[in-house]
């Protein structure tokens, strides 16, 4: 059944996916040119365009944080039963809908509020309030733990928000396209890129990567466990990808951040070397499954990494990628509701025939 593999379903200015030489342009830049050097802020401005313009949009997002922050308020014993993928769409499907610069800040701003509240709170501890002369991955660090965060730890929880602000006409973001093109407005579009996220083939991967990591236990372990689960026919996940048939660039980009966490003392040597025993078996099992088929490590192995260093829970993982992500979202849905049109694919009919 057809997954739309090379099927152009859109043109756009904001990002270029390059499989084959494992290249990310995001507006123009390499990724290695924004992750690192960049701020979210800056390349939420250089995919906002007229939408989101760069002029003061560091303070203009810490306000957007301070006004979601209301909507922490309406947590009540419903959301918290719900994951937190699932209690964050919830939380944004009570902002208000449009097509407008403003609702665009507010969901440009929403997910990094609500993910560290949802964490708190389901800990039994109370919300902490954004403080908007924070820059935005710094803020949300703030929000998470209570404390005001080391330079090192903004530095790579901003690294990670880059490196998956944007990615081509990937699943959630292609849903968030063709809601916006209907006109529904970019709530609405947003809201269907979540639900998309959410899936394991998607963003939901990055948690169990941790628990594989659990359950190989140590680095002896790594080739055994691997095995076994591929003899089952389990995938591995953090590895393979539609697009790129060499390795993701942003998993070099975050095992760089994740260095960089390191050397300041930021992060679990044990953990990290049961991560590269992880890596080096699977990919040669991998090779060895499928000769024919590049199955490299991606995005989700080293973002479950940082992630755990910064103290994110698993369970947060995929709220922490939307945080991130929304920036493409919101950019490619104005794109599609300027220049686009309704889209409106067909659909091939096998089934029985009409008598
Ligand atoms: N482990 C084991 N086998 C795999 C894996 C894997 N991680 N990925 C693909 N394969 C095999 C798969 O079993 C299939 O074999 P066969 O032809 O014998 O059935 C073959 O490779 C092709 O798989 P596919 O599902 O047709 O390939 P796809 O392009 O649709 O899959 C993928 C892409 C990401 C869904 C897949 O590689 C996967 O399930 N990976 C594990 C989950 C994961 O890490 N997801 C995060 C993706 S990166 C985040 C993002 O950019 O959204």
């Amino acid at each position: 059944m057809s997954g739309l593999d090379d099927v152009i379903a859109a043109e756009t200015t904001l990002s270029e996916v390059d499989g084959l030489n494992g290249r990310l342009v995001i507006c123009g830049y390499t990724l290695e040119e924004l992750a690192g050097h960049k701020s979210w802020e800056d390349v939420l401005g250089l995919l906002g365009g007229d939408l989101l313009p760069a002029v003061t949009l560091k303070s203009k997002l810490g306000m957007a944080r301070l006004r979601a922050f209301a909507v922490v308020a309406w947590i009540d014993d419903g959301i918290l039963a719900l994951s937190i993928t699932e209690g964050l769409r919830a939380l944004m499907a009570r902002l208000p809908d449009g097509e407008d610069a403003a609702t665009a800040l507010l969901l440009a701003a929403a997910p990094a509020v609500f993910v560290p509240a949802l964490v708190r709170r389901k800990a039994g501890k109370a919300a902490i309030a954004p403080n908007p002369e924070f820059g935005h991955a710094a803020d949300m660090l703030a929000m998470l733990t209570g404390t005001v965060p080391s330079d090192e730890a903004a530095a790579a929880l901003n690294a990670y928000l880059v490196t998956v602000s944007d990615h081509g006409l990937n699943a959630s973001t292609f849903a968030a396209r063709v809601v916006a093109s209907t006109r529904a407005g970019y709530t609405s579009a947003v809201l269907a890129a979540l639900g998309a996220l959410k899936g394991p083939l998607h963003g939901g991967a990055p948690g169990p990567v941790l628990d594989m990591l659990d359950a190989v236990g140590r680095p002896g372990n790594a080739e055994a466990w691997l095995s076994a689960e591929l003899a089952r026919g389990e995938r591995l996940m953090g590895f393979g990808h539609r697009i790129y048939r060499v390795r993701d660039p942003r998993a070099d980009a975050l095992k760089a951040a994740l260095a960089r966490l390191g050397a300041a003392g930021g992060m679990d040597a044990e953990r990290l070397a049961l991560a590269e025993a992880v890596e080096r078996e699977a990919l040669k099992l991998l090779k060895a499954k499928k000769p024919d088929r590049a199955l490299e490590t991606n995005v989700e192995f080293f973002t479950a990494l940082v992630l755990e260093a910064l103290g994110f829970p698993r369970e947060a993982f995929t709220g922490v990628f939307a945080a991130g992500r929304v920036g493409g979202w919101l950019a490619h849905a104005h794109e599609q509701v300027e220049k686009g049109r309704l889209i409106r694919p067909q659909s091939r009919y096998v089934g029985s025939k009409a008598a």
